[in-house]
């Protein structure tokens, strides 16, 4: 049996080991608190009163102060981006790492009792002045040194990589740490599933929609294969669903909210999960590029997302290139 610690410590540097260790420490207390939901008082809105009178607070407000406060005291962290904050928060000076991270991804499902989780990114600090900015966060993907997530399903799990594949964890509630239950997780390269918010149809870019007509046609289409939809609405749960058994999950361009390229974000969400896929043996795009070889403009900077099956992801970027389309979603 493998524990966490004893994993980090055979394979990642001192630096990595100990930023992964402050984030598995502030994801125990968040699985806690999930796991106590209405009785922590933490469903509903921030500003409600709980039953006994006392404040409540959104779980992904406390998750969002749990990892900065313990992160931005680790002095491995030169500084720590949030997508709940609108700035960055500098940390240590003499910090090697940066980090990103999504608090609670999917919290609408806190209150309804299903799957969220707590997505991570690490960038190397290259120090350019006093403190880190945000200008220092805004390296590519392919620069991450770590990445993954932790879940809070029916049983809390992490999925983490550090460049050499990815390596799957699971939470003991009796001892309290994680233990290593898959140190080589792949994905397919071919699949019969797929993820994606369909009440979208209508704002995609022709190349989707065409993409999704085949698979909708099934044996009766270009595809010459049946296919299932399955969509839980947190980006979490249906990327752990595709390392488990497979799919491709998209959150493409769509034109719903003009000025918004897509609805998730590059640093806290598109990045991380794209190194996790790529590493299993997935694929990542916008449509017309890797994701992880776009150069940040904005660390809340949003992006289309194609991941998953290999197979899926080029047929989906082929269309894209057929029809030239632009990383805006311009046509050439
Ligand atoms: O971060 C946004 C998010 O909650 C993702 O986790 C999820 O995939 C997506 O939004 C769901 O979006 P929609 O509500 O449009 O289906």
């Amino acid at each position: 049996m493998t524990t966490l610690a004893q994993y980090l410590e055979s394979h990642a540097t001192k630096p990595i080991a100990s930023t992964i260790t402050t984030l598995a420490t502030a994801s125990v207390s968040i699985s806690h608190l999930l796991a106590k939901g209405a009785l922590a008082g933490i469903h509903g809105e921030a500003g409600n009163e709980n039953i006994q009178g006392e404040a409540q607070k959104k779980l992904d407000v406390i998750s969002n102060d749990l990892l900065l406060g313990a992160l931005t005291a680790n002095p491995h962290c030169a500084g720590v981006a949030s997508e709940e904050l609108d700035e960055i928060s500098p940390a240590n000076r003499d910090g090697t790492l940066l980090v990103t991270f999504d608090p609670l991804d999917g919290s609408s499902n806190i209150d309804i009792n299903m799957t969220v989780g707590t997505i991570f990114s690490v960038l190397p600090y290259h120090r350019t002045g006093d403190t880190a900015t945000e200008a220092d966060f805004l390296q590519a993907g392919s620069q991450q040194v770590a990445a993954g997530y932790f879940i809070y399903g029916t049983s809390t799990m992490l999925a983490l990589t550090l460049g050499k594949g990815v390596a799957m964890f699971s939470f003991d509630p009796n001892t309290q740490t994680y233990i290593l239950i898959n140190d080589n997780v792949t994905i397919s390269e071919s699949t019969a599933e797929y993820a994606i918010n369909a009440s979208n149809y209508r704002y995609w870019l022709a190349p989707m929609k065409e993409y999704i007509d085949g698979l909708v046609a099934g044996d009766t289409g270009v595809r010459n294969k049946d296919y299932n939809t399955r969509w839980v609405a947190a980006m979490i749960a249906d990327v752990h669903r595709i390392l488990i058994r497979g799919g491709v999950f998209m959150y493409p361009f769509d034109t719903k909210i003009a000025g918004k390229a897509g609805k998730l974000r590059l640093m806290y969400e598109a990045n991380p999960m794209s190194f996790v896929i790529e590493q299993a043996g997935g694929a990542s795009t916008d449509g017309v590029k890797r994701i992880m070889d776009i150069a940040p403009t904005h660390i809340h900077q949003r992006i289309p997302v194609v991941l998953g099956a290999k197979e899926e992801v080029a047929f989906v970027k082929a269309l894209h290139d057929k029809a030239g389309i632009l990383a805006n979603g311009d046509k050439a």
